[in-house]
């Protein structure tokens, strides 16, 4: 059967509370960060819930033998922030996934045309097969700038199956267009928006997410 793209919003106290602090548009910059930063811790626990892989074995308590689930150290894991905005949201991310390797993919919308490019790139030369990759990408609006770093992880062997997407709020046109180009991919996010505006901005959406989180 051929894959579709999943999209997942769980359902967590959390995850709304933290939302509803990063939309709010009185929030200060620095609480901004602490709600980007929970929406990552909560959104990559939603997330790896299924997706880890582990081993099980036994230990030894002090009283006598027990079974134990432990993450399997073997897997390769990655971890890619969409540079500015997603960095807002590897503190959190990180929290879980503290052996994970940190790949930085700078990525710049213009303005007018809103057409992405790469201008930083610390992707390995290839990744490992098997590697399991998050990806964070707070503001999925139309698209565009996740297409362009899936390019640059599947043409460096990454494979989108393998992938978890980690973003705050998705609009339909980048979900139809993810969904095209890459069916076996999975998405979490704390929300599904209704649309964009004329300037591609999520609407209601929560304004520049890279803009409120560093105060610029
Ligand atoms: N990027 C943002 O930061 N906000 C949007 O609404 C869309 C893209």
């Amino acid at each position: 059967m051929a894959s579709q793209l999943r999209v997942y919003v769980p359902d967590h106290p959390l995850i709304k509370h933290w939302l509803g602090i990063a939309r709010d548009q009185t929030t200060p910059p620095v609480l901004f960060k602490t709600a980007m930063t929970e929406l990552g811790r909560w959104l990559t626990y939603e997330a790896t819930r299924y997706w880890f892989l582990t081993l099980e074995t036994t230990v030894q308590t002090p009283l006598t033998e027990a079974p134990a689930t432990f993450i399997n150290p073997e897997t390769p894991l990655a971890v890619v922030p969409i540079l500015r905005a997603g960095l807002s949201l590897l503190d959190g991310a990180q929290t879980l996934l503290p052996l994970a390797s940190v790949y930085h993919l700078g990525m710049v919308r213009d303005e007018v045309s809103l057409h992405p490019s790469c201008y930083f790139n610390r992707l390995p030369e290839r990744f490992t097969t098997g590697t399991q990759v998050v990806i964070l990408d707070p503001m999925l609006a139309t698209g565009g700038t996740l297409m362009v770093a899936l390019q640059e992880l599947t043409q460096r062997g990454a494979d989108p199956a393998l992938m978890r997407v980690i973003s705050v709020i998705a609009a339909p046109p980048a979900l139809q267009q993810l969904s095209n180009a890459y069916p076996s991919l999975t998405i979490y996010a704390a929300m599904i928006d209704q649309g964009l505006n004329e300037k591609g901005y999520i609407v209601p959406g929560l304004g520049d997410a890279g803009d409120r989180a560093f105060g610029t």
